[in-house]
């Protein structure tokens, strides 16, 4: 018989947020249609979503697959009847002297990821047809392995994720919310290089903006006052310490049209954690310091989901 204990670990287990990156990933974007028959039909393929990772799992020889899906505040209410996690709002637009982080539409996040392409389009091609005309795709895109788990700044992405207990400590809602206990907040932005004038800069000065060396993706000191490196703008640290997120990143590119990008993801037990790396990095610390990374880097995409426990996604179809 399962114990008291045991149920609630399985009715709290998050999804697949502590998955591997891998050489291929999707993001797609949705938004829902607002009649009663949309958020029914919405409500009842979030429900099957462990069954539809299921069916196309079993169909791979070898090989990951893993799928987050992540609910905006928009929907939230009519999709879930439930209230909503404690901190889950829309996306903030933040303005800073010079570059602005937008706020766009998205009412559901995709993540997928998986070895190949093909299972990942498999996979959206069953996930759409399932929700029909419940949905409209805002955003689909098409992230890959980049040499040495590169961005397309050409540096090596991901390295301070925390990894071991950490990674749920700092990725997963416990106790503080106890409705919403396995789930975990998403941010997602879609970023478009200026690749030219990067590579115009010589590399001491990327280094500089990134906080680490290129080559050997070697952590620089940090700068104590005055411009200070991304990777400590994105350091966010009070009384109880410092706060990770989990980042999974992905390339994107179409090269024959000039496109290349980087989809940031970002994955947090508290959402406000992930808006302080955006505030430092956009208004600056101190302001007008913005982090220079944004001089190279536009985001035309900013959207804030809440991925809830898998217990919490199936009892959608109850
Ligand atoms: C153009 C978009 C971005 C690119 C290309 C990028 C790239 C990088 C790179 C190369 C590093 C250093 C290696 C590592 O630890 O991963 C890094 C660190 C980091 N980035 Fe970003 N990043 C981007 C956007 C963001 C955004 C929007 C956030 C948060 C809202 C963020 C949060 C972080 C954090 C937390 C670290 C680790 C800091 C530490 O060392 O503790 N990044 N990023």
């Amino acid at each position: 018989m399962t114990q008291p204990s045991e149920s609630h670990a399985i009715a709290t287990q998050p999804q697949a947020i502590d998955a591997p990156l891998t050489a291929s990933a999707a993001f797609l974007v949705l938004t829902v249609g607002t009649d009663d028959a949309a958020i029914a039909t919405a409500r009842s393929v979030l429900a099957s979503t462990g069954d539809l990772i299921k069916d196309i799992r079993i169909r791979l020889s070898s090989g990951l697959f893993s799928c987050n899906v992540g609910i905006g505040h928009r929907v939230w209410g009519p999709l879930t009847g439930q209230p909503a996690p404690l901190e889950l709002k829309p996306f903030q637009e933040i303005k800073g002297a010079t570059h602005t982080a937008v706020s766009t539409s998205g009412d559901l996040l995709y993540h997928i990821r998986a070895e190949k392409m093909d299972v990942i389009i498999e996979f959206e091609k069953i996930l759409l047809e399932a929700f029909g005309d419940a949905v409209t795709p805002v955003d689909d895109v098409a992230g890959f392995r980049y040499f040495d788990g590169r961005d397309l700044l050409e540096f090596v992405d991901g390295t301070a994720n925390p990894d071991g207990l950490d990674l749920p400590a700092d990725t997963i809602v416990g106790a503080e919310d106890p409705a919403h206990a396995g789930g975990s907040y998403v941010v997602i932005q879609k970023y478009l290089h200026d690749l030219a004038a990067w590579r115009a800069q010589t590399v001491e000065t990327q280094q500089a903006i990134i906080g680490r060396t290129k080559f050997d993706n070697v952590e620089l000191p940090d700068a104590t006052e005055g411009q200070k490196a991304h990777k400590t703008l994105c350091t966010i640290e009070d009384a109880d310490g410092e706060h990770d997120i989990l980042r999974d990143n992905m390339p994107f590119a179409v090269p024959g049209s000039g496109v290349y990008g980087t989809y940031f993801i970002g994955y947090s037990r508290r959402l406000w954690v992930i808006e302080k790396m955006l505030e430092r990095m956009f208004i600056g610390d101190p302001p007008p310091l913005h982090d220079r990374i944004l001089d190279y880097s536009r985001a035309v995409t900013g959207v804030t989901f809440f991925a809830p426990s898998r217990g919490f996604l199936s009892a959608l179809g109850d």
